[in-house]
């Protein structure tokens, strides 16, 4: 218990860091899936201000989703009800590289820096590139609209111990 509490205060002090808010500030359905609700906000995102994303899945078929800019990655993932199995295990604690992403290598430029912890992470993930990232690190903005991201051919939860537990 005492763990799941000091994970999830650093992935709120991560999301801060990164897009700006914490868990408890994201827009509904962008929760942690343990805190999700529904609200009926009163100042939707028109369409224009979304960001498109193109996701490759491990069979090779594209996906097309929108985000709100701010939303990691992994809130797309999440939001969109996306089917990549495992993706996204720690819920962006940064503890489990399952949200390894790949992007190509223009993308890739755009996407920010990447800090120590995430590069660890990334260190430990199946099929590591020069321009993987991990998607619960990567925030939207329109400056990334049309961006494509490719979901490598397997997962590795680092947190899996030999025997299957977690
Ligand atoms: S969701 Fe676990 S490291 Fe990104």
């Amino acid at each position: 218990m005492a763990l799941a509490t000091a994970l999830r205060r650093l992935s709120d002090a991560r999301l801060r860091r990164l897009c700006g808010r914490t868990a408890a500030g994201l827009t509904a359905g962008a929760r942690l899936p343990a805190q999700r609700s529904f609200t009926a906000g009163t100042h939707a995102l028109r369409s224009d201000d979304k960001v498109t994303v193109h996701f490759v899945n491990r069979d090779g078929d594209k996906i097309t989703v929108k985000g709100s800019p701010g939303d990691s990655l992994l809130d797309v993932v999440i939001n969109e009800d996306l089917d990549f199995d495992g993706y996204g295990a720690c819920e962006g604690t940064l503890a489990c590289s399952t949200c390894h992403l790949i992007f190509d290598e223009d993308t890739y430029k755009k996407l920010g820096a990447v800090t120590d912890e995430e590069l660890d992470m990334l260190d430990l993930a199946y099929g590591l590139t020069d321009t993987s990232r991990l998607g619960c690190q990567i925030c939207l903005s329109k400056s990334l609209d049309g961006i494509m991201a490719r979901i490598p051919e397997s997962v590795a939860d680092i947190r899996q111990s030999t025997d299957g537990s977690v």
